[in-house]
């Protein structure tokens, strides 16, 4: 594959609807791919999504799912080899975020961050493993804390952390066809999804552990997955960090 063309590939992107999902959405159609956009309970972000590449002259089609059903992963792909004929790469961005002492966190709320941050995780890389075409490319969503040692957020970093480890069972398991599989794992990212569990000052903090004082930005990790998607295919089995050395240590 030519530099980072992605003309005649298919692209799935699990929460590919809104923020970093959104824009790997946007940046793979640009590239050349088409791409199937799943979304949870945002429609209208899918909606301007899609609008948006197609404006650009691109291919998409919008999706939902909650991928703590397998069923709803296996139609996410369905889709996508019904309307584009194949699947090349799969970036699953799901996940869910909550920071709580271990002793206040409730059964359902464990359950809830290990459903969509590990099971949906492990059923979307089982599924892109059946379905993708050889040499095809997948991408899970981690996070750093994956390597802080922090408190609060027990079910958020222990929920992802199994995806370390699917990660690389699935590189040896998919090799023979060529198939690279990443985890991609920022720092704190300046995104909706962050803000809440933090105070101001903790927000200020998390900045302040990272290159040039500040938070990640989509914009930052976008590059990282485009080029494990294109050139960057000799990465498998790793867990990288794009965080701008940030710590919590
Ligand atoms: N922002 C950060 O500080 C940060 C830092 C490091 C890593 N990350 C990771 O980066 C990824 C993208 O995060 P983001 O900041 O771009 O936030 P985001 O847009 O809120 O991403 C999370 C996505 O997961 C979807 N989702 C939640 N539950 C789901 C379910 N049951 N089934 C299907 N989809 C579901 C959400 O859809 P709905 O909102 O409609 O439920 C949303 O599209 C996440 O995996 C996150 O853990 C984020």
């Amino acid at each position: 594959m030519a530099g980072k063309n992605l003309q005649g590939k298919v692209a799935v992107v699990g929460g590919g609807e809104k923020n970093l999902g959104g824009l790997i959405s946007r940046t793979f159609a640009g590239a050349g791919a088409k791409v199937v956009v799943h979304y949870h309970g945002s429609e209208s972000e899918a909606e301007q999504t899609v609008a948006d590449v197609q404006q650009a002259g691109g291919q998409a089609v919008a999706v939902q799912g909650d991928l703590t059903n397998v069923a709803d992963v296996r139609r996410l792909f369905d889709t996508a080899v019904d309307t584009y004929g194949g699947v090349d790469i799969a970036v699953n961005t799901t996940g869910m975020v909550l920071r709580k002492p271990i002793l206040e966190t409730t059964e359902d709320e464990y359950d809830r961050m290990f459903g969509i941050n590990a099971k949906a995780g492990f059923f979307f890389i089982q599924e892109a493993g059946r379905r993708l075409n050889d040499g095809g490319k997948i991408i899970s969503l981690g996070t750093s804390l994956l390597a802080a040692f922090t408190d609060g957020y027990a079910t958020y970093a222990g929920g992802k952390a199994p995806l370390e480890h699917f990660t690389r069972a699935a590189a040896k398991e998919f090799a023979d066809r060529g198939i690279s599989v990443n985890t991609v794992a920022p720092g704190p990212m300046d995104t909706p999804f962050f803000y809440p569990q933090e105070t101001p000052e903790r927000a200020e903090f998390h900045a302040s552990q990272a290159l040039g004082n500040q938070l990640t930005h989509i914009e930052d990790i976008v590059p990282v997955i485009l080029f494990l998607s294109t050139e960057g295919w000799w990465f498998t089995g790793q867990t990288l960090f794009p965080n701008g050395g940030y710590t919590t240590r």
